[in-house]
């Protein structure tokens, strides 16, 4: 049992000014309908935040697939039988829903190597000192790598022989649209080898009223996680956002599939980005999208594992049916 960290990041100052991130910002604030990607929301503060959100009884993607992996980690066990594994999550976060099967796994004494992967080394720092906590006594061995999602899996997929099992948890596949998870899915199967498996978490089309109280809660940590992006913006661009001048607000919209959330300007306002010399107005209650969450049907799931050279192994479903957890295997 060794518990390793790594930063593969290109540097360690997440607020220095970065090409891609400006270029976002600039097409997307210069667009006559604003809109920013919810990528942009990450680094180690908004990862942060995004716990708290796992923590809301509201947010049933969280509620659901803590229910799935208390339910179904024998299920998984018995999936991967014997083998010798290497599990890569990819966005880990806190990874308290994998811990639960890691858990599992090493009462039933399997071989894991446990490689967590983020954007944020705060969140990999934080998660590699609690595992080596709890499963120091265990033969679990861990390797935390702060990186991009690629980056990090393409160095250790091929690097073993271990089977490779990568989750990518929580419905974060549901923060691309359809034709950019198809291609994430595609570049996934790029990076592993025959006979791998994934665990993809995809919230499943339900009751928009449902939807609504999940990315509506009363104590505004939605909205403090979509206001986050405006500090990211402020520390690495220079600007001026006051985020008191903005409220944010989610809904299903039944065109693009996805839960959509806005932030609103409360005043007329004009903000100054200084790295991009440049400024940008918001009329009183404009709204700019900041971040959207694809919703699946269970046929939409089957033909991108199988459009992508993956067959489908099992869906792990919660009670309600409201979030899948389903595996695949690569076929090549
Ligand atoms: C929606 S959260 C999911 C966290 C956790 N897997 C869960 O299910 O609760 C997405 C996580 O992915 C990380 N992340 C976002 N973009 C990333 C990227 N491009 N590469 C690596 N990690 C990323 C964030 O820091 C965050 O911890």
């Amino acid at each position: 049992m060794t518990f390793n960290f790594k930063n593969l990041r290109p540097n360690n100052n997440s607020n220095s000014p970065d090409q891609e991130f400006a270029q976002t910002v600039l097409e997307g604030l210069s667009k006559e309908r604003k809109i920013l990607p919810s990528w942009l929301i990450f680094d180690d503060r908004g990862s942060e935040i995004f716990q708290e959100i796992v923590e809301l009884k509201n947010y049933h993607p969280a509620v659901c697939e803590f229910e799935i992996f208390h339910t179904h980690k024998q299920t998984f066990t018995d999936i991967i039988s014997n083998e010798t594994l290497q599990i890569i999550d990819l966005g880990s976060g806190d990874a308290r829903k994998t811990m639960v099967l890691l858990e599992h796994l090493m009462k039933s004494n399997l071989q894991v190597h446990y490689i967590p992967i983020d954007i944020s080394a705060g969140a990999i720092k934080k998660l590699v000192t609690s595992l080596e906590l709890k499963f120091s006594n265990t033969s679990l061995t861990v390797t935390g790598i702060a990186s991009e999602y690629f980056q990090g899996l393409e160095a250790v997929s091929r690097e073993q022989f271990e089977r490779n099992f990568v989750f990518f948890l929580g419905s974060t596949i549901g923060n691309q649209d359809y034709p950019a998870a198809g291609k994430f899915v595609r570049r996934l199967w790029d990076s592993l080898n025959e006979g791998d498996y994934v665990m993809i978490g995809f919230d499943l089309m339900k009751n928009p009223k449902l939807l609504y109280s999940a990315y509506n809660d009363p104590e505004g940590v939605f909205q403090k996680f979509n206001l986050h992006l405006l500090d990211r913006i402020n520390q690495k661009l220079g600007a001026d956002f006051v985020k008191q001048n903005y409220v944010q607000e989610g809904h299903y919209n039944e065109r693009s599939r996805a839960v959509e959330s806005h932030i609103y300007s409360t005043v007329d306002q004009t903000v100054c980005i200084s790295a991009l010399n440049k400024e940008f107005h918001f009329k009183l209650w404009e709204g700019m999208q900041t971040e959207h969450s694809y919703k699946y049907t269970v046929p939409e799931i089957e033909a991108l594992a199988q459009n992508n050279g993956f067959a489908i192994v099992e869906h792990l479903f919660d009670s309600k049916k409201f979030f899948v957890d389903s595996i695949w295997k690569v076929k090549k």
